[in-house]
């Protein structure tokens, strides 16, 4: 069992199933063993389904796992949850706001309920970027304001470890900078911020390191930056020539794959840049520009979960138009817990 207190999360085997109608169990979690350092911000990352929304609901309490063990800031839950969650936060259900008040009024109230100092209201109105707009009745609040108002509520707290279930769920995208900007903010003051999402663009912008799983495991763990640059998508590189025809021509006899991307050629294969430039500048052809193209962490993660079955897609398989980057078509309400 880990009680290491580098981990504001740990998790060890941790395993939950739910009985089917037809009497069988499924797995929803199974024996997952995740890590959450103290400090920036953390993406939980899968596609529906993959157990994200249990976890979390295991690690607050809500629901027990069938075995495994739990550590929030090294103490062992739900043993000692009550010794521990006053530092925890968490955001896994709509929370309940009176829709004729304002948004301060609904804070202050709340402040109240939990002894939170009276002053913290203001404070975590300004931490969400609510202060303009706190005197507007709730009920008047985009959907971004609610979500915002909802952070602004577990703030009160002034909690260590932030869980944040899929917070920009049905957000727009201006919506969706807003609340990364917050959870950036709040990393940026030494909070830990765990944030749950299907939509792994989204979150490899703000995160510092991610887990990402998939049908309740584990499949890849660290730094975004290194998960990354492991992606043997990096090889990829961009190419502006004026005569990207022949260009495309030299580059395919020596066996390399062309595709035309507007004006730009993208070359994929074994790609070394060196390489490239040679070949063409050997034919009298000069290239104008050459940008190795980064893996995405999308990328990455759907060649990690390759025929792991549904839910997950195949490389090269990705999703274009409206929900671009999201890993399963399925309703983003499906852990509707969330
Ligand atoms: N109360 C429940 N009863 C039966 N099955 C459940 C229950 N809750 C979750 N499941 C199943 O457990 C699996 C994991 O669900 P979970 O909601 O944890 O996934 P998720 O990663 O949060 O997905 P999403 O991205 O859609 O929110 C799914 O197959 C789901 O159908
Ligand atoms: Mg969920």
């Amino acid at each position: 069992m880990s009680t290491s207190t580098t981990t504001a999360i740990s998790t060890r085997g941790l395993r939950k199933t739910y009985r089917k109608l037809n009497g069988r169990r499924s797995v929803a979690v199974g024996g997952l063993d995740l890590d959450v350092p103290i400090g920036g911000v953390h993406g939980f990352l899968g596609p529906n389904g993959a157990g994200k929304t249990t976890t979390i609901r295991m690690l607050l309490g809500l629901i027990r796992p069938d075995s495994g063990t739990m550590t929030l800031f090294g103490e062992d839950v739900p043993a000692r949850l009550p010794q521990v969650v006053g530092r925890v936060g968490a955001i896994v259900e709509q929370p309940k706001f009176f829709p004729s008040f304002s948004g301060r009024k609904n804070l202050s109230l709340l402040a109240r309920a939990i002894d939170a100092p009276p002053h913290l209201v203001d404070v975590v109105l300004e931490d969400v970027g609510l202060t303009d707009r706190a005197k507007d009745r709730y009920k008047g609040y985009s959907l971004g304001m609610k979500q915002r108002l909802a952070i602004a509520a577990t703030l009160l707290k002034d909690p260590d470890l932030l869980i944040f279930d899929e917070p920009t769920n049905g957000l727009d995208p201006a919506g969706i900078r807003e609340i990364r900007g917050t959870m950036r903010g709040l990393a940026d003051r030494g909070k830990t911020v765990l944030v749950s999402s299907h939509i792994l663009a989204e979150v490899e912008q703000v995160a510092d390191t991610v887990s990402i799983i998939a049908r309740g495991e584990l499949i890849a763990s660290g730094k975004v930056s290194d998960l990354i640059g492991a992606g043997a998508t990096a090889t990829t590189v961009r190419v502006g020539i004026v005569d990207s025809e022949r260009a495309a021509q030299v580059l395919q006899a020596r066996g390399w794959g062309v595709t035309r991307e507007g004006a730009y050629l993208v070359v994929s294969g074994s790609v070394q840049p060196g390489h490239i430039t040679r070949a063409l500048a050997d034919q009298g052809l000069y290239l104008d520009e050459l940008v190795p193209i980064r893996a995405d962490l999308e990328s990455v993660f759907l060649e990690l979960t390759a025929g792991r079955g549904p839910g997950t897609h195949a490389p090269g398989d990705r999703p274009d138009g409206p929900g671009a980057h999201a890993l399963d078509s399925d309703s983003a309400q499906a852990g509707a817990a969330s």
